[in-house]
């Protein structure tokens, strides 16, 4: 069965496509927006706890259910759980991923517009005024849909291509690299004159800035850029190894996930507020903020690319993780080859991504209660469909799944980590499907 579905080949080739998935848009353009629209620090102080105590005892649940199963995410509960509806967490999994999708190819997309304006020059002498007005121009015209399905094909080819090549051997170059740039730009944002009040402003928490939606948003970032909640871990895990140790794929990814989500905001509140630019601008806040900031750069043309095309990077390793859930689960469920389920999922999803784009075109009526299509996709998803994939997922490892097998997968037979066994239970058992339970009801009364 494992060799069928192929494997990944050693530890470095998990962490980096676990971390591929982890670390993108998430990272490097929600995270600044949501931190700056949920006050700074005080969210992002929530931010890390949630991703310790919560995400990461998630992640190992859904890991657990995939390597046992060796199936995707909908195939998993249903050999878990034969006919007493679990696998409905399936479904709503691969539902979770196509709302997700929708709007994530439309940024990636706008990443692939960046890279073109940069090569091109075109940011260059241009002050924030101006560049907000091209940039609104832009999202008026039909540039963002054709980008968003170019994007969208590139992906679907690659993932004909099969899981090791495609993903992994991707995913090992991009990673390191991206890291890298990141980290020399968010040096050189330190020598910004808005530095002290950006640092300020995401490292020094403002308490009283805590709200029952500020932990929400907390709670949905962390399992957006962790990638939980909606069974890409399942199907991740259905790839790992048996003598893999969670344990250690879990933590690094997490530490590097939070970190680099980190080094993007020192990179760009600086910048931020440097230009006057607010941090509560939305999802627009990193693409209007660094094209100034590069081109005040000597050197800023070449930056921009490399930048634009890092995000990209980040980006299409996520989109993979994304869109392997639909096509694992078009092609085992549907039994077709996989160029036909990556063919069907492109129909579905261009369709979608194309309504996401043109909802954020000025006076557009393509709007769900009062949102725009867009955010409403990035909203629900991460904020509901995360958190209810992830109590799901809790609720199932620590209440339903076999005591035996959930021993024998987070312990590797009794091998790792039995030191932390009696810990995880009770996370995974109480703490997590109350918190999350308790966080719903505290919003709605
Ligand atoms: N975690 C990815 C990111 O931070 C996005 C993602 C979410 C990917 C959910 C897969 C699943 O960009």
């Amino acid at each position: 069965m494992e060799n069928k579905r192929g494997s990944f080949g050693n530890r470095f080739g998990v962490i980096a496509a676990v971390a591929g998935s982890a670390v993108g848009l998430g990272n490097i353009w929600r995270f600044p927006y949501i931190a700056g629209e949920n006050g700074g620090a005080a969210f992002i102080l929530l931010y890390l706890l949630i991703s310790i105590v919560i995400a990461i005892p998630v992640m190992f649940a859904e890991f657990s259910i995939g390597r046992h199963c060796r199936k995707n995410v909908l195939g998993s509960f249903r050999a878990m759980n034969k006919g007493k509806g679990w696998h409905a967490v399936g479904y709503l999994s691969v539902l979770t991923v196509m709302v997700v999708l929708s709007f994530y190819c439309v940024i990636s997309g706008w990443t692939l517009d960046f890279i073109k304006e940069s090569l091109l020059n075109n940011f260059a002498g241009k002050d924030v005024v101006q560049h907000t007005a091209e940039f609104n121009g832009f999202v008026d015209s039909l540039n963002p849909v054709w980008w968003s399905l170019g994007f969208l094909l590139l992906n679907c080819v690659i993932l004909s291509l099969g899981v090791d090549k495609g993903i992994e051997r991707c995913s090992k170059v991009f990673m390191p690299l991206l890291f890298v740039m990141l980290l020399g730009l968010a040096v050189n944002s330190l020598f910004l004159p808005g530095a002290g009040e950006a640092l300020g402003f995401l490292f020094k928490p403002d308490l009283s800035k805590i709200s029952w939606e500020v932990v929400l948003q907390a709670l949905g970032q962390s399992f957006f850029s962790m990638s939980l909640g909606m069974g890409i871990m399942i199907t991740y895990g259905s790839y790992i190894k048996d003598s893999e140790n969670f344990f250690n794929v879990g933590t690094t990814v997490t530490l590097a996930n939070v970190f680099i989500a980190f080094l993007a905001g020192i990179a760009i509140f600086p910048a931020v507020f440097s230009y006057g630019i607010e941090p509560t601008s939305g999802a627009e806040l990193v693409f209007l903020s660094l094209p100034v900031l590069f081109a005040q750069m000597p050197g800023g043309q070449i930056i921009s690319i490399m930048f634009f095309l890092l995000l990209f990077f980040a980006a299409i390793t996520s989109s993979f993780s994304l869109l392997e859930v639909v096509v694992a689960y078009i092609a085992e469920e549907f039994k077709v080859k996989r160029v036909w389920a990556n063919a069907v999922a492109f129909v579905i999803l261009g369709v979608s991504s194309t309504l996401c784009a043109l909802s954020l075109q000025t006076g557009s009526e393509l709007k769900v209660g009062g949102r725009t299509f867009f955010d409403f996709c990035d909203y629900t998803s991460s904020n509901c469909l995360l958190p209810i994939g992830g109590l799901l997922v809790a609720i199932f490892v620590g209440w339903v799944m076999d005591r035996n097998v959930r021993y024998n997968q987070l312990t590797n037979y009794g091998k790792v980590g039995t030191k932390f066994y009696g810990t995880y239970v009770f996370l995974i058992k109480y703490l997590i499907p109350l918190s999350i339970v308790l966080l719903f009801i505290s919003l709605n009364v």
